[in-house]
């Protein structure tokens, strides 16, 4: 029914989107937007411009990134010099150099008790507090080190992250760990000795952890699923429902406060936190769709108010309709639960089978049934469209070219409200009959092309989804 994402994966390994400029819709001037519900994600800032097909959307995921930079998380900077690995042990050490710096940092892996080499694995944003799933492998990063999240402001621009970038680098804590893991990925696909099977790695974390995994899986698309658990505010929760649940009375984190606690984003947010969150042109519906069309389980805990479970349900049932505009609903799920205590996963229970199912399929490449699994434990309502928080309806993403006008062929974006933002183009492909690194190649419903360009091979993740790798 739907025809199958060609193009957008092009998108997801850039940062900016200065490649797309020909045929992207200019950003404009944002310093007087409002919106009191979370924005559209299928139109442009430019307030009119639509997302109609697959190609569109790798134009507005373009944008979204670039207004998360800019305007919440602070920059990822471009692919560095040179990315060194070694392992030994269990330990994968890696060495970063770029601008005439260097920094070694060195996960280490857990390896199933069953099993076969390569194994498929998660990155745990300072370990995981998911079961291990059997046969996959636990990669143990150390996410504080990368960048310190004690406090505020005493933590802002400590780690080995700004050591490498400076410690005023714009990078919030998250940033810098979502630029860390893409280096594991780097370090894993040139360290065959690690046994990790880089086509099947996803991404954990609980809470502040949970934040992280969230920004990590929508920054690096090799990531295969995300998994963000009992995340709140600053990860699966959107910033207008939050400050509405507080006004409401309960008692929810919200920005104004998280940016005086911590030091997950850039200080460039403090603006929108500190006055109101609708001058922001996104909300984290649309962090979420980011990730889109790769796998994303979230796992919510309904027991604290803190974590505004409302909010992340409203987020999560948005953010949703990106992978439903692409047809791949099954590919994003989420689930609640209770009666329990912060990130202590209820094993045993309903949600185990969940998660089992979406690590079956995505991480063990398994012809796993995810479909339909988006459950509350407290009975919360969010019809979509919903007139209040999200009135847009979802597009069917058609195959074929953009179909957005052309108004823009500069390299430098001035996007952000406030921040002008000078790009690098990274290396991109321009769309062929062969698919480049990284992109798609294969699977139910695909319909684009089926050949590598070389030295890439078509490799198959499941029966949904192959890619260059
Ligand atoms: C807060 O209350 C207002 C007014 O009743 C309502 O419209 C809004 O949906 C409530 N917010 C949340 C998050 O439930
Ligand atoms: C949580 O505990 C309450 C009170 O004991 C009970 O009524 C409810 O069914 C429990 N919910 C779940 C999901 O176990
Ligand atoms: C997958 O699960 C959904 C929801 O439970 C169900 O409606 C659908 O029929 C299942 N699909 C297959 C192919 O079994
Ligand atoms: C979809 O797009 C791809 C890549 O441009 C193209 O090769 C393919 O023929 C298109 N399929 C359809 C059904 O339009």
């Amino acid at each position: 029914m739907f025809p199958a994402y060609s193009l957008f994966l092009l998108v997801a390994y850039m940062v900016v989107p200065a490649a797309w400029a020909q045929t992207c819709p200019t950003t404009p001037s944002l310093t007087s937007y409002l919106s009191t519900s979370l924005p559209d994600p299928f139109t442009f800032a430019d307030g009119s411009t639509k997302v109609l097909t697959l190609d569109d959307w790798a134009c507005r995921r373009a944008e979204i990134s670039t207004l998360l930079q800019n305007d919440e998380l602070g920059t990822m900077p471009a692919d560095p010099q040179s990315v060194a690995a070694s392992f030994s042990g269990d330990t994968l050490t890696i060495t970063v150099t770029d601008g005439g710096k260097s920094i070694t940092f060195a996960p280490t892996i857990t390896y199933p008790s069953m099993g076969t080499a390569p194994f498929p694995a998660i990155i745990g944003m300072g370990g995981i507090s998911i079961p291990s799933p059997a046969g996959v492998a636990i990669i143990n990063f150390d996410n504080e080190g990368m960048a310190n999240q004690d406090s505020n402001p005493a933590s802002r621009g400590v780690g080995l992250f700004f050591n490498l970038y400076g410690s005023s680098a714009s990078a919030g804590a998250m940033m810098a760990w979502a630029w860390a893991v893409r280096r594991i990925m780097d370090a894993l696909e040139q360290t065959p000795a690690a046994r990790i099977n880089t086509a099947r790695v996803g991404v954990s974390g609980c809470s502040r952890d949970g934040k992280g995994a969230v920004v990590a899986g929508a920054f690096e698309p090799r990531i295969v699923l995300t998994i963000p658990q009992e995340s709140g505010s600053g990860g699966t929760d959107s910033w207008r429902i939050s400050d509405s649940l507080l006004a409401n009375g309960t008692d929810t984190q919200t920005a104004s406060e998280i940016i005086q606690e911590n030091v997950w984003f850039s200080t460039n947010f403090n603006q929108f936190a500190t006055t109101s969150v609708n001058k922001l042109p996104f909300d984290h519906h649309m962090l979420i769709g980011m990730v889109a069309p790769r796998g994303f389980f979230a796992i919510d805990n309904i027991g604290y108010d803190w974590l505004g479970p409302f909010s992340s349900y409203g987020a999560l049932v948005s953010g949703r309709t990106i992978w439903q505009s692409m047809g791949v609903a099954d590919a994003m799920g989420y689930s609640q639960s209770s009666n329990h205590s912060h990130c202590v996963f209820p094993t045993g229970t309903a949600q185990q089978m969940q998660l089992n199912a979406f690590i079956d399929r995505f991480l063990l490449g398994q012809a796993v049934n995810t479909s339909g699994i988006t459950t509350t434990a407290g009975n919360y309502v969010f019809p979509m469209p919903n007139a209040e928080w999200a009135p847009w309806s979802v597009p069917a993403l058609t195959n074929g070219t953009s179909t957005t006008t052309a108004s823009s062929t500069s390299s430098t974006s001035t996007i952000s409200s406030t921040t002008t933002v000078s790009t690098t183009t990274p290396p991109v492909s321009t769309p062929t009959g062969v698919s480049q690194h990284w992109e798609q190649c294969g699977g139910i419903g695909w319909s684009g092309a089926t050949t590598c360009v070389s030295p890439f091979t078509c490799t198959v993740l499941n029966s949904y989804y192959s890619q260059c790798l």
